[in-house]
């Protein structure tokens, strides 16, 4: 059986794709460096589809409906390996770095990193004769939008490297699919995943202090820090703070599978907005979790964090009329899914047996 190969899939938006694709009944090959993910990610993904078999002596790993290959997109000789061993049909290509502050001040790293990785992938995909690939895009690549909603159409704009490098990298497979018709590409822009399985098995365990708004409000509810800081309480929106369409990570990962189909009956390339449509703000998201943990969450407003938009939603007709895809959690299923995955892992994936 031909294989979908998912880079990246040991990650948060990558391993609930992965279960997604299982239970669609694809099998998968995952690639990943666990830079910033961990394997056990996948120990648990093979738990929530039941899949028991032994990867060692009795499964060979050409019949096995998930196998892991540790390997970086830049080692150009391990990715063609793997290409070798698998009749792969097609990609789904999570891999990169993602910190836009880390991003900032090492751009290079990022350029390096993320660029480099997608053209060595499309490389060994024209090598093998590979067409289709799904890429994993950011909302990031509209920059501060000029209204909401916003659609594909909208001017594409960035305000730091990281988000330079989901707008160039979306050009590589945009190119590959040019030079070939009978290529495909689905460009997946996310809004703002958050959530975790319902399982509470697997879900996002960011490295250090986190970056963005959920895993942070989380920390706070669990203890960990003392209050949430707001970026900015100045913003033109009903309550002043900024506004974001959150997206439940397991409507994210089905946006996958539908994407997958969808390049299979089409060639060209074609960019989707995941995002829910709806909006709220950071004091909305506040009083959301508050009320799915049971507890206070303290906050203080502080400055504005530089390059943020006030608002930000998806115009997500199209992924509905074309992928048939749409969103089916709310913002509360959001933060108790969440919740549920902190409660269980209060330290992520770190120290855990399985
Ligand atoms: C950020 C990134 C974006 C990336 C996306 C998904 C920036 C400028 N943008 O988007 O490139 O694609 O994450 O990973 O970093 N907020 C607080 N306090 C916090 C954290 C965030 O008030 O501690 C506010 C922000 O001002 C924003 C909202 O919460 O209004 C969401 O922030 P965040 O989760 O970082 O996502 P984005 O800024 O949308």
């Amino acid at each position: 059986m031909h294989k979908i190969l998912v880079t990246g899939g040991a990650g948060f938006i990558g391993s609930h794709t992965c279960t997604a694709l299982l239970e669609n009944g694809y099998e998968i090959v995952v690639v990943d460096n666990l830079s910033n993910s961990s394997r056990k990610a996948l120990e648990r993904v093979r738990i929530i589809c039941g899949i028991n078999e032994d990867t060692g002596a009795s499964t060979s790993p050409a019949n096995s409906r998930l196998v892991f290959h540790e390997c970086d997109l830049l080692d150009q000789e391990a990715l063609a390996q793997i290409f070798a061993q698998y009749e792969i049909e097609a990609v789904i290509h999570f891999a990169a770095f993602k910190a836009v502050g880390e991003s900032v001040e090492k751009p290079l790293a990022y350029y390096r990193n993320n660029l480099q990785g997608t053209i060595n992938l499309c490389e060994q995909m024209a090598k093998h004769g590979v067409k289709k690939i799904v890429f994993s895009s950011s909302a990031t690549v509209y920059g501060v939008p000029d209204s909401v909603p916003i659609a594909e159409t909208a001017p594409l704009r960035c305000t730091n490297p990281y988000g330079w490098t989901k707008f160039m990298c979306e050009q590589i497979p945009r190119d590959f699919a040019n030079a070939d018709i009978a290529r495909s590409v689905a460009l997946l822009r996310y809004f703002n995943p958050i959530g975790a399985h319902p399982s509470g098995l697997i879900g996002e365990d960011p490295r250090g202090i986190p970056n963005n708004l959920l895993p942070y409000v989380l920390r706070v509810a669990a203890g960990q820090y003392p209050q949430v800081n707001i970026y900015g309480q100045d913003y033109p929106t009903p309550d002043g703070t900024g506004i974001r369409d959150y997206i439940h990570v397991v409507d994210l990962a089905a946006g996958h599978v539908s994407a997958l189909k969808y390049i299979d009956r089409h060639t060209g390339t074609e960019a989707f907005n995941l995002g829910t449509g709806n909006g709220y703000s950071v004091l909305e998201i506040i009083q959301a979790m508050e009320k799915a943990c049971g507890c206070p969450i303290p906050y203080q407003i502080t400055e504005r964090r530089p390059g943020d938009a006030a608002e930000g939603y998806a115009d997500n007709t199209l992924a509905r009329l074309k992928l048939g895809w749409i969103a089916q959690y709310g913002i509360d299923e959001m933060c108790r899914d969440a919740w549920n995955w902190q409660q269980k892992n209060p330290r992520g994936y770190e120290n855990a047996s399985v």
